[in-house]
């Protein structure tokens, strides 16, 4: 065989796989269809999403900020271009890297479609039409997905457009409508109501990211109400059309009620990403997608004894770090090790502003499985550091055992509640209390302050600054 392992897809599951691959003295390849590594997180996902959240960000401060800090400016406007641009910019440096980490660990690239041809051959067809084959003793399968379209409306991705054109639009829309008021319904609708565009959101559930803890999404769609986003919540769309020069969006409310006709210049539909497998041949080595996922046991090993996938194309949440864990988990299993992903506890981020994060379980998870439990919740207004950087809106959320007092779940709406939540899994992997974490110092004033407040809250009701 020319290799041990050959992945498929250089997304943050593939390259991280084939890197853990390299490490652990395999002979390895990465087959790619696109021009640069990286996958859908770092060209079209997670990397410039938030590169037009940082910029929209700093726009929003210039604003709406600077002037009560002291800080006199004249009136900032967006350069679109340029913030495009610079978007591209951090996307480049990021795919450029991948490329560095794949020559350092001498990982052979392939560029093209990788399909099987039997489970130990795989052909690579490039953009010219040039077919390649290559054999290997393990196949790992990363291709990722795909923006899911509705199904009454295609994406034309002039004005129907997914995630990947609303990245790269080339003027700030008047009126974006969303549809889906998940995460990339909301983080993209947060970029644009910072500079300049109506955004309105369409979400078929009666909560905003729905699959956080309820007191999140409630949370956050009162802030995101205040900062200008409209918010249909429990309406079900039942027309898209783009007449040319707009789109027109109606829905109606689920319960009943009056229909809602909304008409736009772009509408960014945000309903989920479906896994991908177009072209893989999955036929030639006797898989069937069930739900488009491939199907993995617990090994994340495919029916097929060489042959395993892991991050969007399988199943549990679409997130980068879960893929890369699962690309390291794989590697190390392929060198004999016993890995392990608690995929309890990955943490789910969404980054508007006030940012949004979770670990473990939700209030209404606990409620469904009837587990006894306690909460201690903590706002950020009561909190000294929040004041001093007027970041109050928010709250954190900690959910404990009744019995036992141990950590279930961290929930986390305000400043910095992405890199905050780190804490939170730490505390749980290591199976912590409440009153563990309570007890610890935390540094005065910081943002962390409020997890130990909710934790004292959640241990015997007893937070201090509240
Ligand atoms: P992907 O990253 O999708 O990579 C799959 C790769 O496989 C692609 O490059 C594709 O071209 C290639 N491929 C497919 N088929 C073939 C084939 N037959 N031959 C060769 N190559 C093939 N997640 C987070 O954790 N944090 C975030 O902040 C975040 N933000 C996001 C923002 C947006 C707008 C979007 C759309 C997603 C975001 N995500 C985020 C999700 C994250 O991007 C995905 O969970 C992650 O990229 C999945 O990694 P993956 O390796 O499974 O697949
Ligand atoms: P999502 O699953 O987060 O949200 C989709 C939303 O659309 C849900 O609230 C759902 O109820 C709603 N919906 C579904 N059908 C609808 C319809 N017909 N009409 C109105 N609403 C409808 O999916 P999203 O936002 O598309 O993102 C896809 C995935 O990408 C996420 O699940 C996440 O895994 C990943 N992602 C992660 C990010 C992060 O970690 N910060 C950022 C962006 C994406």
């Amino acid at each position: 065989m020319q290799y041990n392992v050959i992945v498929i897809g250089s997304g943050p599951g593939g390259y991280v796989a084939a890197i853990r691959c390299a490490q652990l003295g395999f002979k390895t390849a990465i087959v790619e269809k696109y021009d640069t590594l990286g996958g859908t997180c770092l060209n079209v996902g997670c990397i410039p999403s938030k590169a037009l959240l940082d910029s929209s960000e700093h726009f929003t401060n210039a604003k709406e900020h600077f002037a009560e800090h002291g800080i006199d400016i004249p009136a900032p406007k967006v350069n679109f271009t340029q913030m495009i641009k610079r978007k591209g910019d951090v996307v480049k440096s990021n795919v450029d890297g991948i490329a560095y980490l794949m020559k350092k660990n001498k990982i052979d690239v392939h560029k093209g479609v990788g399909s099987f041809v039997d489970k130990n051959t795989i052909k690579v067809t490039s953009k010219d039409g040039k077919e390649t084959t290559l054999t290997t003793e393990k196949v790992i399968i990363a291709t990722g997905s795909k923006p899911t379209p509705l199904p009454f409306a295609a994406f034309d991705k002039k004005r129907i457009i997914s995630s990947t054109e609303a990245l790269e639009l080339k003027e700030v829309p008047k009126h974006l409508i969303v549809i889906g008021g998940g995460v990339i319904g909301m983080e993209l609708g947060s970029v644009y109501a910072r500079i300049g565009s109506k955004v309105t959101v369409v979400e078929f559930l009666d909560s905003l990211i729905p699959t956080m803890d309820g007191t999140m999404g409630k949370e956050l769609a009162r802030v995101a109400k205040k900062q200008g986003i409209e918010v249909y919540l429990g309406h079900k769309v039942t027309a898209v059309e783009n007449t040319g020069s707009e789109v027109v969006v109606k829905a109606e409310p689920k319960n009943g009620g009056t229909a809602l006709e909304l008409k736009g210049d772009y509408c960014l539909v945000s309903i989920g990403r479906r896994p991908y497998t177009d072209g893989l041949g999955l036929d030639k080595i006797g898989i069937q997608t069930e739900k488009g996922q491939i199907p993995v046991d617990d090994h994340l090993k495919t029916k097929v004894d060489n042959v395993y996938a892991i991050g969007d194309v399988v199943r549990g949440a679409m997130l980068a770090h879960k893929a890369e864990e699962e690309g390291v988990y794989v590697a190390e299993q392929l060198a004999g090790q016993k890995p392990h992903v608690n995929y309890l506890l990955i943490p789910g981020v969404v980054y508007t502003w006030p940012e949004v994060a979770s670990v473990g379980y939700t209030e209404e998870q606990l409620k469904q499985s009837g587990r006894a439990y306690k909460t201690g919740s903590f706002p950020y207004k009561a909190l000294g550091r929040a004041r001093a950087s007027m970041d109050t809106d928010g709250l954190v959320k900690v959910l404990a055992d009744r019995q036992t007092d141990e950590i279930l779940g961290v929930h986390i709406i305000g400043a910095r509640a992405a890199d905050m939540i780190a804490a939170g899994v730490t505390a749980m992997e290591f199976r912590a209390s409440a009153e563990d974490v309570a007890r610890m110092s935390h540094a005065h004033p910081t943002y962390m302050e409020a997890v130990k407040e909710a934790c004292l809250a959640a241990s015997d009701n007893r937070a201090i600054h509240i």
